[in-house]
């Protein structure tokens, strides 16, 4: 079985209560805390900036912060992120005029970089930069909004790049983002995927009952991936 990762994006999570949220959903099992910056240019939503990054490391997240850029331009605001406390940055290949410096500039900067892939933008950017990027990230929504459904042209491209990752033979991630639920979780991973960015299928299940309030649906992801083949 792959190593998979569930990584809870904080865009669905309860804003007046961050910290709270972040520390339940990762006591509750997830790996990765997905945080999604919208700048209303890039993207036709606006929401959080390094700050919000930096606060939840004072408040004590210790899990890898994947800081998923959709703003343009990209440079300007990396280092900040970097001296936020993010682990992986990753941002879109139309958000940067020079892809290789922008990814470079992630790395100059202590993170793991990675570029991300809208529905219709073509693999063709990773063809020169396979040796420069920790991370892929595939869309499977138009990016702006959670609660999305799974688009699901989005396999047959995650095939496509799990080919292009083994064929490199480097230790890349393949993450997928957006519409993804307890229910499409596992024929994700069979096309490809180890690392799933979830949010409204998270954090709209948690259970007062359960010991971190999202236990149980981290834990139904977590069963449904067991089964996959591949
Ligand atoms: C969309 C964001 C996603 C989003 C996913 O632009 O990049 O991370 O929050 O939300 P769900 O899981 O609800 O589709
Ligand atoms: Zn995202």
């Amino acid at each position: 079985m792959r190593d998979y990762k569930i990584a809870p994006s904080i865009l669905s999570a309860d804003f007046a209560r961050l910290g709270e949220e972040v520390t339940n959903v990762i006591a509750s099992g997830a790996d990765i805390v997905h945080f999604d910056v919208m700048d209303n240019h890039y993207v036709p939503n606006l929401t959080i900036g390094p700050l919000v990054c930096e606060a939840l490391r004072k408040h004590g997240v210790k899990a890898d912060i994947d800081v998923h850029l959709m703003v343009k331009p990209v440079d300007r605001i990396i280092p900040d992120f970097a001296k936020a406390g993010a682990t992986y940055i990753t941002f879109h290949p139309e958000g940067s005029e020079h892809i290789d410096r922008s990814l470079q500039l992630v790395r100059d900067s202590g993170c793991k970089c990675g570029l991300v892939f809208n529905p219709a933008t073509p693999l063709d950017y990773l063809k020169y930069v396979m040796d420069k990027v920790d991370m892929i990230l595939l869309m499977s929504v138009n990016p702006g909004f959670g609660g999305q459904s799974f688009i699901r042209s989005s396999l047959d491209k995650l095939r496509e790049v799990r080919k292009l990752i083994d064929a490199s033979g480097r230790p890349i991630r393949l993450e997928i983002d957006g519409g993804v639920k307890v229910d499409n979780i596992r024929e994700i991973a069979e096309a490809g995927a180890d690392t799933f960015v979830a949010g409204s299928a998270i954090f709209s299940a948690g259970k007062p009952g359960d010991p971190n309030r999202y236990n149980s649906v981290v834990k139904a992801m977590r069963d449904e991936l067991a089964k996959a083949k591949g």
